[in-house]
């Protein structure tokens, strides 16, 4: 058979570790939101000082993302005993997302656009227990998977601090190796101050 250059179908959709499993939920009732909001706060918490923008949803914002199901989550859970070990939201309609601006993204994708395919990351999480495990790494291949299957393109922010940490450059590379997807950034935004308090 000639050699030929890869596809990105042909490519694996990237790492998974044993014993994790992903599923992709529409909606998920209000009853089990609520109870998967501590967990959220304790993992989301800590941006709060470490990022301009809010982070943090409200339990009501959070009960009313998972509830949406223009917004799939991606729950990774232990495949032996069923625990929660981690959630992944990821829009498939811009307007489900208050801070993302529609246009911006129609103007540079105007053909994924049209069908519907600009999909939109919005929070991650692993419960502290779980982290450095590659539960991330098993929703993210999960998620891969889908945007190769769907040939959408899949837009996100993250916050200096996370960029600086590393994790971007973990995301992308993943990305790069297990689906051949290229990211590239789209804008910044910049959170300033004018000190008139007079202090020292
Ligand atoms: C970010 C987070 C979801 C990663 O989850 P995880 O299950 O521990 O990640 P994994 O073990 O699958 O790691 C996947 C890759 O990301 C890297 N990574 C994971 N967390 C990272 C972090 N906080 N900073 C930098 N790199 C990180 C890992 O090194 C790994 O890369 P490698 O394969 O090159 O080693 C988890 O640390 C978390 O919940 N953090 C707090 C919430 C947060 O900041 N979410 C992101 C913004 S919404």
């Amino acid at each position: 058979m000639a050699d030929r250059t890869p596809h990105p179908h042909d490519l694996a959709a990237g790492p998974r570790t044993d014993g994790v499993r992903v599923s992709r939920e529409l909606e998920i009732p209000p009853e089990r939101a609520a109870g998967l909001y501590p967990l959220y706060r304790e993992v989301l918490g800590s941006l709060g000082s470490a990022a301009a923008a809010r982070h943090l949803l409200t339990e009501e914002e959070f009960v009313d993302e998972l509830a949406d199901p223009r917004i799939d989550k991606w729950v990774a859970t232990g495949e032996a005993d069923g625990d929660f070990l981690g959630m992944s939201t990821l829009a498939r309609d811009l307007q489900a997302v208050p801070w993302a601006s529609p246009d911006f993204y129609i103007e540079r994708y105007p053909e994924q656009a049209a069908r519907g395919a600009i999909w939109y990351l919005g929070f991650t999480m692993t419960l502290p227990g779980a982290q450095g495990a590659g539960v991330f790494a098993t929703m993210l291949s999960a998620m891969t998977e889908a945007a190769v299957a769907e040939q959408v393109i899949v837009a996100w922010d993250m916050c200096s601090a996370n960029i600086a940490g590393g994790l971007n450059g973990a995301i992308t590379t993943q990305l790069a190796t297990s689906a051949g997807a290229i990211s590239a950034q789209l804008d910044t935004q910049s959170y300033f101050s004018a000190d008139f308090s007079g202090g020292s």
